[in-house]
């Protein structure tokens, strides 16, 4: 047997020059935790390329979803930035990732920090109503250099909104929080430094950073996930993994350089 599902394309959206999703086929073997990611890929003269990718869609969802960068010169990202509808893409067996609930201790307030891409666990991971369920509140922080980044992650949240099922859960319990380096916008700034300086949490109107009720999940940048690490780990909060939970977990998002 194969390592790859064979799936085909069902659409495709470019945001920017940069940013791009896709919809594809999912098997109905293919079983995965919402925030984990696979392999996917192209086969290339007869070999797969591969790289990690999160899923951005729910488990409950009958498609795949995949929210990525475009790289020029990337192997893999300079050729899956152009499939089309019908294609055929490569997706791993086995799925896995440490930004999974279960790899948290109990909490009440959850805090999603993502730059760019790694948006996609936590698309996933809003959509999941067992989220919902273990957190009375949930801080979902999208970090862009450019308002036009945001686009993939303020059509998701609108459309959940909209949605019977998770309208309300969202109303009472999700605060979206868009922020932009590089531009006007209503919120501007890094992610750390709104998290130091506390503005984030006068902007949404709730407390500070507490280790007793905080849990974090955090994706995106690996300078930013450094030094995320090293503030919440100041703090007194625990990583946690797949062996023990903690007070946060981290995954870098998709890097092609
Ligand atoms: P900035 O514009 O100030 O560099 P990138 O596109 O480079 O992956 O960055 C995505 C977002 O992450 C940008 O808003 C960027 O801000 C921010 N960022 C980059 N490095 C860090 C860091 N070390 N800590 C916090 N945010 C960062």
């Amino acid at each position: 047997m194969s390592a790859f599902y064979r799936e085909k394309v069902l659409s495709v959206r470019h945001w920017t020059d940069t940013l791009f999703s896709f919809r594809a086929t999912r098997d109905s073997g293919f079983r995965f935790q919402n925030g984990q990611f696979a392999m996917i890929g192209l086969e290339i003269e007869g070999r797969p390329l591969m790289r990690a990718y999160s899923m951005a869609s729910a488990n409950h969802e009958e498609e795949l979803e995949f929210f990525s960068i475009k790289v020029q010169d990337g192997p893999l990202t300079s050729r899956l930035q152009k499939i089309q509808q019908g294609d055929t893409v490569l997706v791993g067996r086995k799925a896995t990732g440490t930004l999974v609930t279960d790899n948290l201790l109990p909490g009440n307030r959850l805090l999603l920090l993502s730059t760019g891409t790694g948006l996609a666990p936590f698309a996933s991971l809003i959509k999941d109503p067992d989220v919902y369920d273990r957190f009375e509140s949930i801080v979902l922080v999208h970090g862009c250099r450019q308002v036009s980044e945001l686009a993939y992650g303020e059509e998701l949240v609108a459309r959940l909104r909209d949605d019977d099922l998770f309208g309300p859960l969202l109303s009472e319990k999700l605060v979206y929080y868009p922020t932009v380096t590089r531009e006007p916008f209503r919120n501007r700034g890094r992610i750390t430094d709104l998290i130091t300086s506390r503005q984030i949490f006068d902007d949404i109107g709730q407390g500070p950073l507490d280790i007793a009720t905080d849990r974090v999940m955090m994706c995106g940048s690996p300078a930013m996930l450094d030094e995320l690490k090293q503030m919440f780990e100041a703090r007194g909060f625990l990583e946690g993994s797949n062996s023990a939970p903690g007070h946060f977990v981290i995954e870098k998002a998709f890097v092609e350089r």
